[in-house]
């Protein structure tokens, strides 16, 4: 006897007189086909049982949610929807699931309750398909970097910096909150606190990231990062895993390069390496927008949008661009954007993103030069000495995907920045040796992992593309 996954026994050609399998079962119908899920598959087995020659107590445990251990001859199946079976000859229920409890019932449940049941909500199709393509996924984007000679490198979670300097940060102190020792003007003294210093959980890995493409060339980092803003949509988390890669020598052009080849590869990687769970999650989508008026369904179908993104250019576009085609734009003119397009200089909202992407270039698109004052304090200041070389890249249904920029390399500007905001100098000194030695030309970005997900999957509440989602008011599991 061997022990087979669930995978494995599907992909058989030839029948096997003796299989072990192991898994979970989905349904069981009429006292006899038992479809059985294991997780390494979309697809379920399925086990019969000769129920005149099974006691009957042990055909009463065989309930939904119930863990066997099923020993048997693997045949060419006589059902349709299958090639192979497994002619069940022991049972052994290795866990029971009583069916009155068991939350996960087979029918259909709302993506609400199944988030209340979240350490549960793998063991339906959708959220098992989800949660495989967010491996392979991360798999693919260790590869491409590795492949094109990246260095993996781990940033701290710990960190004294705010990489993003808008200071929503989680704080790390292991001080007493009723009674935290203060400094002479009354403040919290935190030099008595483990750390020494001040310290929080990471927005970023980039400043760290910088240190190290100046000596290795190029590296990226995938970890987790935390924000304290109290954003609640559909696509912020609190806690959300980023991709950064930094590279020496490579400016916003080369930067954009990378991202969109970057990107192109990971979604191909998904489309040859995914497909039962890419073809599910498409047809899910497809039943989901029958539901929904014509002018609301979206005239291409998963596979076809994560195609279109493959074989076409993503349009480049500067902000100042932007901001004419937005002035002009028929939305703007009738009033229709909840924040009007006025003076060049404000930040752009998610609607005039979409409006960008979704109506106007209906393509990925790369907003470049942002005004230098709505951007972080690194980021390379143009010769007009107002904008900064910044990246912002807007993917249809998800609006940002990714952000980056060209570094300020120059020293004495950096500073100018850094006192213009209140940066101490003295909380990033290292950061600022990299341009007084051997200072040059590099850039990075990042990409929000879960939005990459949600492109991927369709998903379109980013709590449900990561197991246990952590947002305002909300850290259960
Ligand atoms: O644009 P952001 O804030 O850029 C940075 O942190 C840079 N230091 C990156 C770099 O240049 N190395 O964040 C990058 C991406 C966003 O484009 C978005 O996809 C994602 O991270 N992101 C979030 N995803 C989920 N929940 C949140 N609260 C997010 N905030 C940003
Ligand atoms: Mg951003």
């Amino acid at each position: 006897m061997q022990l087979y996954s669930v995978s494995q026994l599907l992909k058989q050609e030839n029948k096997l007189p003796e299989v072990e399998v192991k898994g979970w079962v989905r349904t069981f119908r009429a006292n006899r086909f038992i479809a059985l899920n294991d997780g390494s598959t979309l697809n379920n087995i399925q086990c019969v049982v000769d129920f005149e020659s099974t006691d009957e107590a042990l055909l009463k445990r065989i309930t939904t949610g119930a863990a066997l251990h099923i020993k048997g001859e693997l045949v060419e199946s006589q059902g349709k929807g299958q090639n192979v079976e497994i002619l069940v000859s022991t049972i052994e229920v290795l866990g029971d699931s009583d069916p009155e409890e068991y939350p996960i019932q087979p029918k259909k449940h709302s993506f609400e309750f199944l988030r209340e049941n979240a350490h549960l909500r793998t063991r339906t199709n959708t959220f098992s398909a989800v949660m495989r393509l967010r491996s392979t996924l991360s798999y693919a984007i260790h590869k491409y970097f590795n492949d094109n000679g990246f260095y993996y490198m781990h940033t701290p979670i710990i960190t004294g910096s705010d990489a993003e300097g808008a200071g929503e940060m989680f704080k790390v102190t292991k001080l007493d909150a009723k009674n935290p020792p203060l400094d002479d003007n009354g403040n919290v003294d935190y030099s008595k606190d483990f750390f020494g210093k001040e310290t929080n959980l990471t927005v970023s890995g980039q400043l760290e990231a910088e240190t190290y493409a100046m000596s290795l060339g190029k590296v990226y980092t995938f970890g987790p990062t935390f924000r304290a803003e109290n954003s609640n949509t559909s696509r912020h988390l609190s806690e959300f895993w980023m991709i950064e890669p930094e590279v020496a020598f490579m400016d916003l052009p080369g930067n954009m390069d990378l991202a969109e080849d970057f990107l192109k590869y990971v979604l191909n990687y998904i489309l040859e390496n995914n497909r039962d769970d890419l073809d599910f999650l498409e047809q899910r989508l497809i039943n989901e927008e029958k539901t929904k008026p014509q002018a609301e369904r979206s005239d291409m179908s998963l596979i076809e949008k994560l195609k279109f993104v493959i074989d076409n250019n993503f349009k480049r576009v500067s902000y100042t661009e932007a901001i004419d085609i937005l002035r002009n734009s028929k939305p703007n003119k009738k009033k229709k954007f909840k924040f009007p397009i006025s003076d060049w200089g404000a930040d752009l909202q998610s609607e005039h993103e979409r409006f960008l992407v979704e109506k106007h270039f209906k393509c990925p698109v790369i907003l470049f030069d942002y005004p230098a004052n709505i951007k972080a304090f690194y980021m390379r200041l143009n010769e007009d000495g107002k904008t900064v070389r910044a990246m912002d890249i807007l993917f249809p249904g998800i609006g940002e995907m990714v952000g980056g920029s060209q570094r300020e390399e120059r020293l004495e500007v950096l500073k100018e920045k850094m006192a213009a905001l209140d940066i101490p100098e003295e909380e990033l000194w290292w950061y600022l040796d990299l341009r007084k030695y051997g200072t040059a030309v590099h850039s990075g970005f990042g990409l929000g992992f879960e939005r990459l997900v949600m492109f991927v999957t369709g998903m379109t509440n980013i709590r449900d593309v990561i197991p246990y989602p952590r947002t305002p008011q909300n850290a259960e599991f």
